[in-house]
């Protein structure tokens, strides 16, 4: 199995060397845990180290808003648009969402407005990968897919969505927002190939940040938590230290 490096300096120690190519990840995280940092690093690893090019799918935050926050870790992302090794691709579901909620009431035709949704997105995904050769992609979250009161027909949206990235020539990290913890299993946990979730724990006084790797079908993967931290040059993982954490 070809592996693709998470360029998360510390994490490929704990999944046997990186991501299987082609797989769908998961990464899952309270608000402000990382999880866009997460993606960006990945997607700039790969065109810094490995000169693979990748594509930000944004369906949350404003690309001008994205740009300047990943300023912050000295990463140039219209440099590399500029340079066609990277695309982003902004969606707005709130455009989508009134039309959603009203089709919602009627039985006959609720996949439809999503299912545009999803396949304008994935169309357009699909082109983008065509035109830079693109082998990383980082899809900014689902969670905004979720806006819809059908729960089944956000599962059928968000099983639609996996399945079709899995078909991609990419190796494709999906992220997630985790609104409450030790809530049951999401879809997503299920259908993803792999599971990684960022923990904030109140230890004392402190916050202490800690990252699990749930699952990774096919990779003899580490089962504890381990500490990371964000700093200057985006986030760290300490794979030889743990994070003891007692839920009580
Ligand atoms: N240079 C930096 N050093 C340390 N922490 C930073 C730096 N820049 C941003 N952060 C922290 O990173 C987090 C933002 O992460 P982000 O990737 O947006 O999270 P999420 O997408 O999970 O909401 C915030 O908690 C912020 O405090
Ligand atoms: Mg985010």
């Amino acid at each position: 199995m070809s592996r693709v490096c998470t360029s998360i300096p510390g994490l490929d120690d704990l999944i046997e060397g990186g991501f299987v190519e082609n797989d769908v990840i998961l990464i899952t995280g309270g608000p402000g845990t990382g999880k866009t940092t997460f993606g960006i690093q990945y997607l700039i690893g790969g065109i810094k180290d490995k000169n693979e090019p990748g594509i930000y799918v944004s369906f949350e935050e404003t690309p001008a808003r994205v740009i300047r926050n990943m300023w912050r870790f000295g990463w140039d992302l219209e440099q590399h648009v500029r340079e066609n090794m990277l695309r982003i691709i902004q969606v707005d579901p709130i455009r989508y969402k009134d039309f959603i909620i009203k089709e919602a009431h009627s039985a006959a035709i609720q996949l439809k407005p999503e299912g545009n949704m999803l396949k304008s997105t994935l169309d357009q995904v699909q082109l983008m990968i065509k035109e830079i050769n693109a082998r990383r992609l980082f899809i900014d979250s689902i969670t905004s897919l979720k806006i819809s009161p059908d729960e089944s027909m956000v599962r059928f949206t968000i099983m639609e969505m996996i399945k079709n990235l899995e078909k991609l020539d990419c190796t494709t990290l999906l992220s997630s927002e985790i609104i409450k913890e030790n809530s049951s299993f999401s879809v997503e946990e299920y259908l993803c190939e792999g599971v990684i979730k960022l923990h904030v724990f109140r230890i004392g006084g402190n916050k202490e940040k800690a990252i699990e790797i749930l699952k990774m079908r096919g990779v003899k993967h580490d089962e504890i938590m381990h500490p990371y931290t964000i700093i200057d040059n985006g986030i760290v993982v300490f794979p030889t230290d743990s994070v003891i954490h007692s839920m009580v």
